[in-house]
C-alpha cells in the first residue's frame, strides 16, 4: 500500500516560536454528506491514553464521528473506525500503545475497509513515526494533535482511497472553535482554556507534540460554561498544560483570574483547573481562588524536584526558595488548601543529596496529594542528551523512598477527615464494590458509601467513618 503525506511532524518546526498572536478559525467538515451515508450503521472504537488533554480530544472525536452517524462500541472488532489517542509523555505509555496496536492489526486483514488510525502525541515525534509505519502497516490512518477537527475528511479520503494517510502538522498557533463534543459524562465536563506550552522544561516533549500555548477567547470560554451551567453541570474542570498562562497570547486583557471569578459568578458548583505552572501563579489568582465558595480548594501544583539545581537543570524558572513561599501564600490566603503536585525522580546525575532535598521539601509542603515518576530520556528534548550516570536501580530505589514519604503525610491528612461530614459528587458504582458507590469530596478525596444509584450525578453529604491512604469510606447522611 502507498502512502501519502499530507504533512510530516518536524522536531525543528514543532519547537518554533515566532509566531506572535494566536489565530481562530471554525470547525468546517468537507465531505460531510458524504459520510452520513457512509456512516450510517457503522461504529466506531477509542481507546484514549495519557492526559485529561487527551481525554477531551477525544470527546471531540467522538462528538464529530456521532455528527455523520457513527455510533459508539467498546468492541473493536465491530468497529469501522479504530482510532488509538496516544500519550508519549513517558516510555511506558508507549510501550502500551505498541502493545494494543499489536493485537488489533489482524483486524485491518479481516475487513479492508477498516480505518485503523493512531493519533496523539505519540505520532508527533517524527523517530516515532517511523518505528510505527514500519511495525504496523496495516495501519492506515495518522493524524497529529492540530488535525483533529479535519477528522471526518480524513476518514473519508482513506475510505475512498487505496493508500495510507499521514497528516501531521508541526503547526505554530491556530485555536478551532466550534468543533463537536459529545462528552463522557453528564454532570463533569473538563473544558479547555488554553492550549499547548511554551515553557520548554528541559525533559518534557509536550510542547513539541502539542504546539505554541494558544488561548480560546474569553467569549467562546464563557458561552461553554453557560451552555453547561444550563444543562445544569455540577463540575467543570479548566484544562491547560499550563492555565495561568492563559491570556497572554491574545490582547484581550483577561488573565487565568478573570476567567475563574467570570466562571464562578455563573454559579456552577463546583470549579477545578488543572495544571498549574509555578512560575505564571500570580497573587490575584490565589485571591480570586480564596474568595468564591465554588472554586475548589484544591491547586495541583508541580514542583518536579525540591533540589535547585536539578530545578535549573529542568529549566523550571523557579527554585525551591520562590516555590516555598508561593506555598506559603497559598497556605495562607486559602484555609482548607488541599495541594497536589508531581515529582520527577532519577533526572539525569541526579546525587543522593539533591533527592534528599526533594524528600525535605515534600515533608514540608504536605502534599494531600501525588504523581510520581522515574525520569524517562524523551528523544529530541535537551534533557535526553545528557550522559546519565544514576542506574536505574537507585532510580527504583529513590522511587520507593519518595512514595514512603508522601504517604506519611497523605495518610495523616486522611485521618483528619474521620467522623466529619463531607459534600461528594457521585460518580458511580465503586470500582472495587458494586454494593458501594463512590464519588469526590471537594478536596478531591475518594470516598466510598452505600447508596442508591439514582444519586449519580448529584452532590451529597457523607459521614466518614475510616480512612485508607488513598480512598475514605463513610455513609450516606440523610437531611
Ligand atoms: N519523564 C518522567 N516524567 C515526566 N513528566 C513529563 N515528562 C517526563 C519525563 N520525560 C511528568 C512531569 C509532568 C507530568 C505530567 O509528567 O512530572 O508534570
Ligand atoms: Fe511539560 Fe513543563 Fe510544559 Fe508542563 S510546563 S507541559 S512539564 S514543558
Amino acid at each position: 500500500m502507498k502512502t501519502k503525506v499530507v504533512n510530516y511532524p518536524d522536531l525543528i518546526k514543532a519547537r518554533d516560536r515566532s509566531a506572535s498572536k494566536t489565530t481562530f478559525s471554525h470547525a468546517k467538515i468537507a465531505h460531510f454528506d458524504q459520510m452520513l451515508k457512509i456512516a450510517k450503521g457503522k461504529k466506531y472504537y477509542i481507546h484514549t491514553y495519557g492526559c485529561q488533554a487527551n481525554v477531551r480530544d477525544e470527546e471531540t472525536m467522538r462528538g464529530m464521528l456521532e455528527s455523520v452517524g457513527y455510533v459508539q462500541s467498546d468492541i473493536p472488532d465491530e468497529a469501522s473506525v479504530i482510532i488509538i489517542n496516544t500519550c508519549a509523555v513517558r516510555e511506558n505509555a508507549e510501550d502500551k500503545v505498541y502493545g494494543e496496536i499489536g493485537n488489533l492489526k489482524r483486524l485491518r486483514k479481516q475487513n479492508k475497509n477498516l480505518v485503523l488510525a493512531i493519533c496523539g502525541c505519540m505520532v508527533e515525534q517524527p523517530e516515532i513515526l517511523e518505528i510505527l509505519q514500519k511495525r504496523f502497516p496495516e495501519v492506515n490512518l495518522y493524524f497529529g494533535t492540530h488535525e483533529i477537527d479535519q477528522l471526518i475528511d480524513l476518514v473519508y479520503e482513506v475510505i475512498n482511497n487505496d493508500f495510507r494517510l499521514i497528516s501531521i502538522e508541526s503547526k505554530k498557533g491556530e485555536v478551532i472553535e466550534n468543533n463537536s463534543v459529545s462528552r463522557n459524562n453528564n454532570y463533569k465536563a473538563y473544558v479547555n482554556i488554553i492550549y499547548g506550552c511554551d515553557k520548554f522544561c528541559t525533559y518534557c516533549i509536550v510542547p513539541y507534540t502539542r504546539g505554541k500555548e494558544r488561548s480560546r477567547k474569553f467569549n467562546d470560554i464563557m458561552d461553554e460554561v453557560r451552555e453547561l451551567k444550563k444543562q445544569n453541570y455540577q463540575e467543570i474542570t479548566f484544562l491547560g498544560q499550563n492555565v495561568n498562562a492563559y491570556g497572554k497570547d491574545l490582547d484581550e486583557g483577561h488573565d487565568f483570574a478573570d476567567v475563574l471569578e467570570e466562571a464562578a459568578k455563573m454559579g456552577i458548583p463546583r470549579i477545578r483547573f488543572t495544571t498549574s505552572h509555578p512560575w505564571d501563579f500570580s497573587s490575584k489568582m490565589i485571591e480570586v481562588i480564596a474568595k468564591y465558595d465554588n472554586i475548589m480548594k484544591c491547586i495541583h501544583l508541580p514542583v518536579q524536584s525540591g533540589s535547585d539545581e536539578v530545578l535549573r537543570l529542568m529549566g523550571r524558572r523557579y527554585n525551591r526558595e520562590k516555590y516555598l513561599s508561593l506555598v506559603k501564600e497559598m497556605r495562607e490566603k486559602i484555609p482548607g488548601l488541599s495541594l497536589s503536585t508531581d515529582i520527577i525522580v532519577g533526572f539525569p546525575n541526579e546525587t543522593e543529596e539533591q533527592f534528599n532535598d526533594t524528600l525535605s521539601l515534600v515533608d514540608i509542603v504536605k502534599y494531600e496529594s501525588a504523581f510520581t515518576f522515574i525520569y524517562s530520556p524523551r528523544r529530541g528534548t535537551p534533557a535526553a542528551k545528557i550522559p546519565d550516570n544514576v542506574s536505574y536501580a537507585d532510580k527504583s530505589r529513590r522511587f520507593k523512598e519518595l512514595v514512603k514519604h508522601l504517604e506519611v503525610n497523605i495518610e495523616k491528612d486522611a485521618l483528619t477527615y474521620v467522623g466529619g461530614v463531607y459534600k461528594v459528587l457521585v460518580d458511580g458504582e465503586s470500582k472495587t464494590d458494586k454494593n458501594m458507590l463512590s464519588g469526590y469530596t471537594e478536596s478531591n478525596k475518594l470516598v466510598h458509601f452505600k447508596g442508591d444509584s439514582s444519586l449519580v450525578g448529584k452532590i451529597v453529604k457523607v459521614k466518614i467513618n475510616e480512612s485508607h491512604t488513598y480512598s475514605l469510606l463513610g455513609e450516606l447522611v440523610n437531611e
